[in-house]
């Protein structure tokens, strides 16, 4: 049987109010005596108070959902240890569910946490959402006053707050670093299209082509999911296209690159450049280290958090959040030219 804050109180012949006191630590009249007392009777019968019943009752569950599309993907792990680090700092307790890219129902994961009555939301959208289910969300969170925040991907609507990075920024500097080392035949592997991470770094790839003076070829450019499946089936792809170095729209495709490039026996850079995007930990594990373009996901996570704290304190001066990333070179990408392409002919199975 479930030990009550009333059976605590019968305990210690106190009001369970006093007992509430003092977990709260809102005890000053209560004498240290008492105190202790209550204190060792909670620990002997392992009293944990209900959180619910306590939400409730104070229309608070000191809880913070988050909503990310694939919590395998190191970058939304990172993100939500961030959202952590924070949550814990003041006393939330975090509720993290994984949606999936492309989900059948949007809304089963949002309504699920609404239910949980979380006192805040962090949301990354999915790829596949739609303005009916942007509206849909829009109009619970005015109808409830939840504290809503857009992470990674931005939602249009008035008056949601966003932290994301600049993606086009992001798909510039990757590719011009590419062809600063010489490459004229760079593939793009991008995440999914309809999702305007990926649409924003292709802006970028496409700006820095032009600056470059390459022409565009559509044929270089492969649309991938953000799995490291997808980056380990376009290699030959790209290969195919003649090209000498990939930019893949998230370190999980350059994984998957990176094991095809071992099964095909091409050696990472000198047979191809590979740069990656989101810095993910384990990019700088790899051999050889992999150029990627860094986007602060703790840091992302963590201050998401801090905005929804302060939202949920009704501070008007909250607003949305664009980092600038930056390129981290490692050791993936190599300078490229003619000659050397024309001494080393490997052919790709
Ligand atoms: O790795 C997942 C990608 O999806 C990241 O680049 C992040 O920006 C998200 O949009």
């Amino acid at each position: 049987m479930k030990v009550t804050i009333k059976d605590i109180a019968k305990e210690c012949g106190v009001s369970p109010a006093a007992v509430s006191l003092v977990l709260n630590n809102r005890d000053a009249r209560i004498s240290s005596e008492t105190r202790k007392k209550i204190l060792d009777t909670v620990k002997k019968y392992d009293y944990r108070p209900n959180r619910l019943a306590i939400g409730l009752l104070k229309n608070q569950t000191s809880t913070i959902g988050v909503i990310v599309p694939d919590i395998g993907n190191i970058f939304f792990a990172e993100l939500c240890k961030g959202c952590e680090y924070e949550a814990r700092k003041h006393n939330y307790t975090l509720m993290v569910t994984s949606a999936d890219e492309f989900p059948a129902d949007n809304l089963r994961y949002f309504n699920a946490l609404i239910d949980q009555q979380v006192d805040g939301l962090i949301y990354v959208a999915p790829s596949n959402i739609d303005n009916q289910t942007i509206h849909s969300i829009c109009s619970k969170i005015t109808q409830l006053k939840i504290p809503f925040i857009a992470v990674d991907r931005a939602l249009d609507f008035p008056f949601a707050k966003s932290i994301v990075n600049d993606n086009i920024h992001g798909g510039y500097i990757a590719t011009k670093h590419l062809l600063e080392l010489g490459h004229r035949r760079i593939g793009c592997l991008t995440g999914p299209l309809c999702n305007q991470t990926s649409s924003d770094r292709l802006k970028g790839y496409q700006k820095a082509l032009e600056e470059f003076q390459v022409p565009y070829d559509a044929s270089l450019v492969l649309e991938g999911d953000f799995t490291a499946t997808s980056g380990y089936n376009s290699l030959a792809y790209m290969r195919g296209c003649d090209a000498s170095a990939i930019f893949c729209f998230n370190d999980m495709m350059a994984l998957g690159i990176y094991r095809a490039a071992r099964d095909y026996k091409l050696k990472l850079p000198e047979a191809l450049s590979v740069v990656g995007y989101d810095d993910i930990f384990i990019s700088d594990l790899l051999d050889p280290p992999l150029t990627t373009v860094n986007q602060p996901a703790y840091k992302i996570g963590a201050s998401a958090v801090l905005s929804l704290i302060a939202l949920a304190q009704k501070d008007t001066s909250v607003d949305s959040v664009v980092f600038t990333p930056s390129l981290k070179v490692r050791s993936s990408t190599a300078a490229w030219d003619a000659a050397r392409k024309e001494s080393k002919q490997i052919s790709c199975v």
